[in-house]
């Protein structure tokens, strides 16, 4: 196995950094304006992350691509990080939101769209009461408070180096076996070891451990982790994890965000789980701010047990804009027609595509890298193999040679997730976008590891 030769590396980045500068004039002279009135010169703080030094600005996206500033187009594999797994703007959802739209989007009522959506959602996942956010983190954040209040106890649970949104309690690592405050995590209230326990994914003698004192409120996960490369969970994880939360009367909230990719009805369907809670943000609207959790009977017969009527405006879960009509119209025809069974009978072979292209100029190359999938999601990784849990796959990253990867690929027409290595497909993602990326991939392994003259 070869080791990447780090001043090789920079070297070529330095190249592919000048050459992105070069390429994108009109980017780089709208972001020299946007810094005379955006805070880092870009209008959300971690587009200020970009390899390149500066963000591309955007013109059209649509389908499987987008346009630039600069008239270049490209071949998007991040697709807003799973906000337009369906594709940017899909004929259905556009037609439907520009119909709402011009009658009107936001009346603090509901709409008749909200029955259809909560239906089809209880249809596909099973569980009986559903609500409204806009975003799959604040959809996270009011099943935790609604957990809280059903158990009466006060803890989360989380996995180490998850990520489901800005959500507070979530941001803690393990650190020599104790809960620490994640780095990065901007301006914390309080510190989170004392909101939250976290394990390792797949652990199940420190799930065990952790959930003994019937202190838990409820464990927040993903069915398998997708934010620090893709971490499946082993066999048997699940059951235990099930059983596990049931014996000690905690609530399991299975945020399915991303792992949406796996079908239509998320990984809770395709692996028959059974969570008290059902996350589902991004896609749900292909792109329009929308998202949705839902809980079982029990939980709604709890809850409602403990919600004044006089009170259930005050705090904890809310939102004005929360399930306004637009968010409604988008969802409802993101499910009935774009997210469909057909759709993913297309996303996923092309996903296969993929990591077999990917693993070919892996071995090829003989790097210790490795390529996963799932469902329409796919991830390479810096590490000879899977990894177990976050915290072999945190350990894993390798800040310099990922900006370098993710800026070739830009200079040659590829977007890729960022801040780590994700591809993900559309339906309207081809065999040919994903035959381009394979062969800008194999180009920048070659180069990395050609021996020196
Ligand atoms: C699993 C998961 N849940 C929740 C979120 C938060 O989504 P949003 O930023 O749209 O609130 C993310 C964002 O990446 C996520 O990956």
């Amino acid at each position: 196995m070869k080791a990447i030769d780090r001043a090789r590396l920079a070297a070529l980045s330095a190249r592919e950094g000048r050459d992105f500068v070069r390429g994108h004039p009109r980017s780089a002279a709208l972001f020299a304006r946007a810094k005379k009135s955006l805070f880092g010169g870009v209008p959300m703080n971690w587009m200020a992350k970009w390899p390149g030094g500066f963000p591309l600005f955007v013109t059209e996206a649509k389908g499987a691509r987008f346009r630039d500033a600069d008239g270049k187009d490209y071949v998007d594999l991040c697709l807003g990080d799973t906000g337009a797994m369906t594709g940017h703007a899909p004929a259905a959802a556009v037609k439907a939101a520009t119909a709402r739209l011009r009658r009107g989007v936001t009346a603090m009522l509901p709409t008749e769209d909200a029955l259809f959506v909560g239906a089809e959602l209880k249809r596909r996942i099973g569980l009986p009461a559903w609500q409204f956010a806009l975003t799959a983190t604040d959809a996270n954040r009011f099943s935790i408070r609604l957990a809280r209040l059903v158990t009466g106890r006060r803890k989360v649970l989380v996995f180490n180096y998850c990520y489901h949104g800005t959500v507070d309690e979530a941001f803690v690592t393990l650190k020599d076996g104790k809960a620490r405050a994640r780095r990065g995590n901007i301006g914390p209230g309080i510190d989170p070891a004392l909101t939250t326990k976290v394990v390792e994914f797949n652990d199940i003698p420190a799930l065990e451990e952790a959930l003994a004192p019937r202190d838990v409120a409820c464990v927040l996960a993903e069915p398998a982790m997708t934010n620090v490369g893709i971490v499946h969970p082993r066999p048997g994880f699940h059951k235990a994890l099930r059983e596990l939360t049931r014996r000690t009367g905690t609530l399991l909230i299975m945020d399915e965000t991303h792992t949406i990719c796996a079908g239509p009805g998320g990984c809770t369907k395709a692996w028959g789980l059974s969570p008290d809670f059902f996350v589902l943000g991004k896609p749900i609207g292909s792109g329009i701010p929308a998202a949705a959790y839902g809980f079982s009977a029990e939980v709604a017969a709890r809850a409602a047990e403990r919600i004044k009527v006089e009170d259930c405006d005050v705090g904890g879960i809310g939102g004005t804009l929360a399930a306004n009509a637009l968010s409604m119209a988008a969802m409802r025809a993101t499910l009935s027609e774009v997210l469909t069974p057909a759709a993913f009978k297309k996303m996923i072979p092309t996903a296969v595509r993929f990591t077999d292209g990917v693993s070919a100029a892996i071995a090829e190359a003989g790097v210790p890298w490795h390529v996963s999938r799932l469902g329409c999601r796919a991830e390479y990784l810096f590490h000879r193999s899977v990894p177990k849990n976050g915290g072999e796959a945190a350990a894993a990253a390798d800040f310099e040679l990922e900006r370098f990867m993710h800026l070739y690929a830009l200079n040659r027409g590829v977007l890729l997730t960022p801040f780590h290595n994700m591809a993900l497909m559309s339906p309207a993602t081809t065999a040919a976008d994903v035959d381009r990326h394979t062969r800008v991939f194999r180009a920048a392994l070659a180069e990395l590891t050609a021996r020196r003259p």
